[in-house]
């Protein structure tokens, strides 16, 4: 008996001590109602986890120090054949555990699936290697993601090329974005907390995988129709600035310097206008039909240094040919 009570103290202190280390600043900041529930289970799990942490390691080391066989004591140890009592005991209760966190889990899952039916639609498109939010109420395409605080967000993942995933960690909240117009994916937040998030990328999707960061930014309904009030007036702004909007909603900057910078694609600094040498060996002049050119038919002539078959071929048809004018006017700006 007196073994079984040092042992409780042990597992109780160890315990105690493995939950304060693990709840302490394990997560980030929580920014939305989604999650509470996520953080209530995982809380729970911590304190599970902590005790029977707490159970093994002072079992086991009190068993070594106190149950130790003396020196020259090569004798062996009491022969025992199971414990039915036990078995029963040790099977019945991790699956009581079991079932009751995956009631827990189900409950939770509910609470951050409710569908609000005045929550706004974003449609989030993720690509090679870049996130661009529109906003369907509004007619805006952004780079960063806007929301208005304490207002549900529905937003609805698509990706361009291959599998990304959507993750904010404030939000606790994470949602593949796959590849396919019937694959629409939902997630369902409801910010709750002021503040700039950044959002990443959480599924390997190709070399740029680890820069696909958006900034995330929660604010007051009020600043966020002024928000909205600027995005409408930009977009009918002159050509190179609803160029340079577009080159950023739909990537092309993930991949092309404007500072001269290596990136996977040619910089576009000093580009419109240059001679450009092609992996054949000839020169052309980059200029408006070179330009346009490259971007509806990437593969057609290869910039020398650069892999052919890296940029989509896609342009053609995510573009309308203003759209594409649009970039080549922004192209010619950076010099
Ligand atoms: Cu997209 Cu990783």
């Amino acid at each position: 008996m007196k073994h079984f009570g040092i042992v409780a103290v042990m597992t109780l202190v160890i315990a105690v001590l493995t939950y304060l280390l693990l709840a302490s600043g394990l997560m980030p900041q929580a920014a939305s109602v989604q999650a509470g529930p996520a953080d209530r289970i995982i809380d729970v799990q911590l304190v599970l986890i902590a005790f029977l942490f707490g159970l093994i390691t002072s079992a086991m080391l009190y068993s070594v120090i106190v149950f130790r066989a003396k020196p020259g004591d090569n004798s062996e140890g009491p022969y025992i054949k199971g414990s039915t009592r036990l078995e029963v005991l040790w099977t019945l209760f991790p699956l009581a555990i079991v079932i009751y966190l995956s009631f827990l889990g189900a409950q939770a899952l509910g609470e951050m699936r409710r569908v609000d039916p005045d929550a706004m639609p974003i449609k989030v498109t993720g690509f090679q290697w870049g996130w661009s939010f529109e906003y369907p109420d509004y007619g805006i395409t952004s780079t960063e993601l806007y929301m208005p605080m304490d207002r549900q967000a529905q937003l609805l993942l698509t990706s361009r090329d291959v599998i990304h995933s959507f993750w904010v960690p404030e939000f606790r909240v994470k949602q593949d974005a796959l590849p396919g117009e019937n694959l629409i994916k939902e997630l369902r937040i409801t910010p709750n907390r002021e503040g700039e998030y950044t959002m990443m990328c959480a599924e390997l999707c190709g070399g740029a995988h680890a820069y696909m960061n958006s900034k995330v930014v929660v604010v007051s309904q009020a600043a966020f129709d002024d928000w909205v009030a600027e995005q409408t007036g930009a977009a009918n702004a002159d050509p190179a600035a609803r160029g340079e909007r577009l080159s950023r909603t739909n990537g092309c900057i993930g991949c092309h310097s404007l500072d001269g910078a290596k990136l996977p694609g040619p910089t576009w600094q000093g580009l419109a206008g240059a001679q450009v040498e092609l992996q054949d060996g000839t020169t052309v002049t980059a200029d408006d039909d070179y330009l346009y050119a490259a971007i509806v038919d990437p593969n057609a002539q290869i910039h020398k240094g650069f892999p052919p078959g890296l940029m989509p071929a896609t342009y053609k048809d995510s573009l309308t040919e203003e759209q594409i004018r649009d970039i080549i006017e922004f192209i010619k700006t950076i010099q």
